[in-house]
């Protein structure tokens, strides 16, 4: 078998995944049948694996591989008092227009007239508005019971401070991770899911020795040790680059920010912000909670509170990153197809089983396969349609391993392995196979 015009030539575009997401289950528009809801999006079947493998890797590499990071799954709902104390109550703001006419709204930032970008209307003055999606908590709904969905994990990790230092062993520098949903009532969604109002982030505060040579060195490590992350998933190097923050674009917290931007389809945009958020919001949070929030340093004997280095990653950009680097079209004898060219450990599905024939007991042969096998990965069967048809369904969700099952394995317990980029197939005993998957997929459950 060959694989002809293997191009480097990007031909991917937003059209091309999106229609892809919805046609394989990856993603759909969510609230369809009501006709959507603006720029909200549900992870159908093989959306959601991705998803939890892009989460799993994550924690993996952030949390469990090493000895100096440690995890937290915090609420949503925080006490109001966090949003006052963390600013975000009076800083997590857009400047927003309205136009007169047709009433929508528009980020100022983001429009270049005084004239409406749609109807040509009057835009009203510039005015703040906040992005923090507010509710009620209890069934009465007043100014008292008035409380706000996070618009990041991190204020969690911080509240959470001093119950670590209390619970666990750590020593300085440590990091506390999290991964969770976040919400912010964004003015201009869009992009699929690059920029929605409900999303989740993978954030990580890390709290070093509070000197300007202990910052500096471990965020340019946390620079560096991000940027990696992307490569080692499979991202080009020619689709990422860092850029730091001018001074005017920085968060309220941060006194120093570089993003890692990836190359969309629509240009170069953030998929994770490193900020240097020294020890504003310890800081803030003993302030307004009148608690010690602060470090006993065993070796200066001295206590004090860390600075932080904040490597805050979102999972949904994440995703359509790997989904956009991944999207291939190539030729394979004759035939176009679409194959994602996920890394394994991303694969939504590691292996498909497929019976050559509905016959001849190579359904049944092949049903024990599939459980042998889904002992230790997400396997898929299937014998609906030709092989080549076959092979093409699961190419598309970037499935990297094809089992057929023929009359030769019925013979000799022997079955072709086929590889999703090269579409090359060796013929390998069934007791061989376990093996022989865990060394290709790189890690199994
Ligand atoms: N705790 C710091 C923080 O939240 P951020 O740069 O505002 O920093 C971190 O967010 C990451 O969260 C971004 O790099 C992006 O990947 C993701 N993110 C932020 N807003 C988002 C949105 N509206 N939709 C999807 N992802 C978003």
């Amino acid at each position: 078998m060959s694989v002809e015009n293997e191009t480097a030539k990007r031909t991917v575009t937003m059209d091309k995944v999106v229609n892809l997401c919805k046609r394989r289950g990856l993603v759909f528009p969510a609230s369809d049948i009501y006709g959507g809801l603006g720029s909200t999006w549900d992870y159908g079947p093989a959306g959601a694996e991705l998803k939890r493998n892009v989460k799993e890797a994550w924690w993996r590499d952030m949390v469990q591989s090493r000895n100096d990071v440690i995890g937290l799954d915090s609420a949503i709902l925080q006490h109001p008092r966090t949003w006052e104390a963390s600013g975000h109550l009076q800083n997590f703001t857009d400047p927003l227009v309205d136009c007169k006419s047709c009433k929508q709204r528009f980020r100022a930032d983001q429009v270049d007239s005084i004239r409406c970008p749609e109807c040509g209307g009057e835009l009203t003055e510039a005015r703040q508005f906040n992005l923090m999606f507010k509710t009620f908590i209890g069934p009465v709904e007043d100014t008292a019971s008035a409380i706000y969905l996070r618009p990041e994990t991190a204020q969690g990790i911080f509240s959470n401070f001093a119950n670590v230092i209390d619970t666990q062993r750590v020593k300085l520098p440590f990091g506390i991770a999290q991964t969770g949903k976040s919400f912010r009532n964004e003015i201009t969604p869009g992009n699929f899911i690059f920029r929605t109002r409900e999303f989740e982030q993978m954030e990580m505060e890390f709290f070093v020795r509070p000197s300007p040579d202990e910052e500096l060195k471990w965020f340019e490590y946390w620079v560096d040790a991000r940027f990696q992350w992307y490569l080692k998933y499979g991202i080009n190097p020619g689709h990422l680059r860092l850029r730091p923050h001018a001074q005017d674009e920085l968060s309220h917290y941060s006194r120093g920010t570089t993003d890692i931007e990836y190359l969309y389809p629509f240009g170069w945009g953030e998929l994770e912000g490193i900020a240097r958020r020294g020890s504003f919001d310890l800081d803030q949070h003993a302030q307004y909670s009148g608690k010690d929030l602060s470090y006993f340093d065993e070796e200066s004997k001295s206590r004090f509170r860390p600075w932080v280095i904040e490597p805050a990653a979102g999972v949904d950009r994440a995703m359509l990153a790997f989904l956009l680097d991944a999207y291939h079209e190539d030729v394979v004898e004759g035939e176009e197809r679409i194959v994602l060219r996920l890394d394994p450990r991303l694969a939504p599905i590691k292996v498909a089983v497929f019976p050559l024939l509905r016959k001849g007991g190579q359904p049944e042969k092949a049903h024990n396969v599939r459980e042998m096998l889904q002992r230790y990965f997400p396997v898929a069967y299937d014998q609906a349609g030709s092989i080549g048809r076959r092979y093409r369904r699961m190419d598309e969700i970037g499935t990297p391993c094809g089992i057929t099952i023929d009359h030769q394995t019925m013979e000799d317990d022997t079955v072709t392995l086929r590889d999703r980029d090269s579409t090359e197939q060796v013929r390998l005993p069934i007791a061989g196979l376990l093996t022989n998957l865990i060394e290709r997929i790189g890690w199994h459950r």
